[in-house]
């Protein structure tokens, strides 16, 4: 892993040249890309400041010391780690989190088992305790990270104003004010979550459960930062975890854009999960998931909404440019699409997608697009949807690639696999035009 030696002059160049290693140690022990979230500046600012620190000069010296010195590489950790969250994050996502825990508690009687891996300073698993608690369920809930003064945080239960800014009305008893305009977290949740020390590419940690496994994971808004193929391990390791019926909830920016292996997409309260099937899943091909975190090339705070770019549905009326298809052109390989199953729920959430990106929420069309096609891989209306939304987040690429995918399905001819094919019909001989115009790039 460690490169050769390189010796360096005691100037600037500490920046460049630590950075190397570093960033090495940073993809291998930890599964973080570095082109992410501003992981490489943070990275380098903390090369200089720890080499400045220990009088260090050399590059592959400097990794050593972290490697082997567990405080410095928890200083690492914590200079890197994006533990960006807050309470109630994603409150519709957690709401189906807490009925699937109670339909779960009903169905086997045992309180269920969750794990909230990657959760930071812990107000995503207090705040899945809370809606637990209030739909009178029971659950053991464990929350892990890597990044230990987070996880210190977390045990201490304590917040300010910006964490518990958005706790709604009927789950404000989850906190007390303390001193200054901090909350804590009140005894009773605090009592159902531990939290511990685990790095996601690691062994996953054993529930109480004779056979270790959990009932729920909740693993959101990590992915995103970690390289494709770490957060591919990380899915097929999530996968192993869970019990037979047991739900893998992603965050709405971790996109997975096949289906991992024995793993079967589901609706829990309009939400996409994944549930664990029965069955010993056939040996995962690495190269049949392709994780894509679009957002990762985005900045890491929410994005604010991008204004949709032209075409536009605006009313009855639809305004596409026509002009002569183009001919044809030297094919890119692209994600194979995933699945071809529920169509019911793929078409709401094609809708759903397609009414976003027309009010102008460009980020939420996406995402819901992308569980439609997930769902079902046919439908070319919420490819063609999620291609626009991505040319509007400045995606030329993955644009251009769902381009061809949907010149191919309509070139196709198959119907659409829908029940009523919603007026999309008339369209399609526009959208065929419009798309071969996008992917020739003119
Ligand atoms: C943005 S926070 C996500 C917090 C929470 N899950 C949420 O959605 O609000 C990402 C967390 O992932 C953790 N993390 C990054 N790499 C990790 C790894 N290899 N193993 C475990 N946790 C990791 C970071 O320390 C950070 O706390």
């Amino acid at each position: 892993m460690m490169c050769a030696a390189r010796t360096l002059q005691p100037t600037d160049r500490i920046e460049n040249t630590n950075r190397n290693t570093l960033q090495a140690l940073v993809e291998s022990e930890l599964g973080l890309s570095l082109d992410r979230g501003g992981i490489a500046s943070a990275l380098a600012a903390y090369a200089r400041k720890k080499a400045h620190s220990l009088g260090i000069h050399d590059e592959d010296e400097l990794a050593a010391v972290v490697m082997s010195d567990a405080r410095a590489f928890n200083e690492l950790i914590e200079a890197v780690a994006v533990t960006h969250t807050w309470f109630f994050r994603d409150l519709e996502q957690l709401q189906g989190a807490a009925s699937f825990l109670a339909d779960r508690a009903a169905k086997t009687g045992e309180p269920p088992r969750v794990w909230v891996p990657a959760c930071a300073t812990g107000d995503e698993a207090y705040s899945l305790a809370a809606l637990a608690e209030g739909a009178r369920t029971e659950a053991e809930i464990l929350g892990t990270d890597i990044n230990l003064a987070a996880l210190q945080r977390a045990r201490e239960g304590v917040y300010g104003a910006w964490a518990v800014r958005w706790v709604p009305q009927r789950m404000k008893s989850a906190l007390s004010p303390c001193a200054g305009s901090s909350y804590e977290v009140v005894p009773s949740l605090k009592r159902s979550v531990s939290f511990a020390q685990h790095n996601l590419l690691h062994e996953p940690p054993r529930s109480s459960a004779a056979d270790g496994l959990w009932d729920l994971i909740v693993c959101r808004n990590v992915l995103i930062y970690l390289t494709r193929e770490h957060a591919r391990r990380v899915v097929d390791n999530l996968r192993q975890a869970l019990r037979i019926g047991g739900a893998l909830i992603l965050g709405a920016s971790d996109v997975v854009f096949e289906l991992p292996l024995g793993l079967a997409p589901a609706s829990i309260d309009h939400r996409l999960v994944f549930l664990r099937q029965a069955g010993a899943p056939p040996p995962v091909a690495p190269s049949t998931l392709e994780i894509l975190a679009e957002e990762a090339r985005a900045p890491m705070m929410d994005a604010p909404k991008v204004p949709a770019r032209a075409p536009l549905h605006s009313g009855a009326t639809w305004r596409f440019e026509t002009r002569e298809p183009c001919a044809p052109l030297q094919r890119p390989t692209h994600d194979a699409p995933a699945v071809n199953g529920d169509g019911s729920m793929a078409s709401r959430q094609m809708l759903a997608g397609i009414s976003r990106y027309l009010d102008g929420d460009v980020q939420g069309a996406a995402r819901q697009l992308r569980a439609a096609l997930l769902l079902e891989a046919r439908l070319w209306p919420a490819a063609y949807y999620l291609a626009l939304c991505y040319d509007a987040m400045g995606l030329g690429s993955d644009a251009r690639q769902l381009y061809w995918r949907v010149a191919d399905l309509i070139a196709s001819g198959a119907p659409l696999p829908i029940d009523a094919e919603l007026g999309f019909k008339f369209l399609e001989q526009e959208v065929l035009r419009i798309v071969r115009r996008r992917v020739a790039g003119t």
